[in-house]
C-alpha cells in the first residue's frame, strides 16, 4: 500500500472518528485501533468496562484471550483493524438492542469502506448482523468470550483462527 494512499485513509478515519464522537457526544466511544490500511479487520459486538476505561478495544478478559488465539496462529495484533458493531459499553455489559445496533451500523460501514480490508472476521452474533458491503470477504466466527466459557465454541473458535491465518498468508 502506497503511503500517500494509507495516510489519507488516516485522514478519513479521523474525521469518522470526530464524526462518531459527535454523534454520541453523551458517551464514551471506543472507535476501534490497527493500520488504517490493515488487510484484516476484526469485529466484535461492543466495549465492555476495560474498554470503556483505556478507549481501546478488546483489551480485557475476552481481548487477552483473543491475543492469544492471533499469537498462536501467528496472526499480529497490530497488523489487523480491531473494531465493534456497538461503539459503547451497555448497561451491566446486556446485549446491544437493535435500535443501538441499528443507530451504529452506518459507522462500521463507513470504516470498512475507508480501510478497505481483504477479510473482515465477524466474531458474534451481533458482528454477525454486520452489513456486507461490497468488496472484503467476510468470515464468521464465534466472539472470543463465548469461546472463553463455551468448550465446543472454544474447539470451533480456534479452528477458524487456523483457517483465518492461512487465507490471511494468501493475502
Ligand atoms: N467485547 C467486544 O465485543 N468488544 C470489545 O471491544 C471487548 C469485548
Amino acid at each position: 500500500m502506497g503511503r500517500f494512499f494509507a495516510m489519507d485513509k488516516n485522514k478519513k478515519l479521523e474525521s469518522l472518528r470526530k464524526k462518531m464522537e459527535a454523534h454520541f457526544s453523551a458517551r464514551k466511544i471506543v472507535f476501534g485501533e490497527g493500520p488504517a490500511d490493515a488487510k484484516v479487520m476484526l469485529v466484535g459486538q461492543n466495549p465492555g468496562e476495560e474498554e470503556e476505561k483505556t478507549g481501546r478495544p478488546f483489551v480485557g478478559r475476552s481481548g487477552k484471550f483473543l491475543n492469544k488465539i492471533l499469537e498462536k496462529n501467528k496472526i499480529l495484533r497490530a497488523d489487523v483493524f480491531v473494531s465493534n458493531v456497538v461503539r459503547f459499553k451497555t448497561p451491566e455489559n446486556r446485549k446491544p438492542t437493535k435500535e443501538e445496533i441499528a443507530e451504529c451500523m452506518p459507522f462500521l460501514e463507513e470504516q470498512i469502506r475507508i480501510i478497505e480490508p481483504k477479510l473482515v472476521v465477524l466474531m458474534g452474533q451481533v458482528a454477525w448482523m454486520a452489513t456486507r458491503i461490497v468488496g472484503p470477504a467476510y468470515f464468521e466466527t464465534y466472539h472470543p468470550s463465548a469461546a472463553m466459557q463455551y468448550t465446543k465454541a472454544r474447539a470451533r473458535f480456534e479452528g477458524d483462527f487456523g483457517k483465518i491465518s492461512e487465507i490471511v498468508e494468501k493475502l
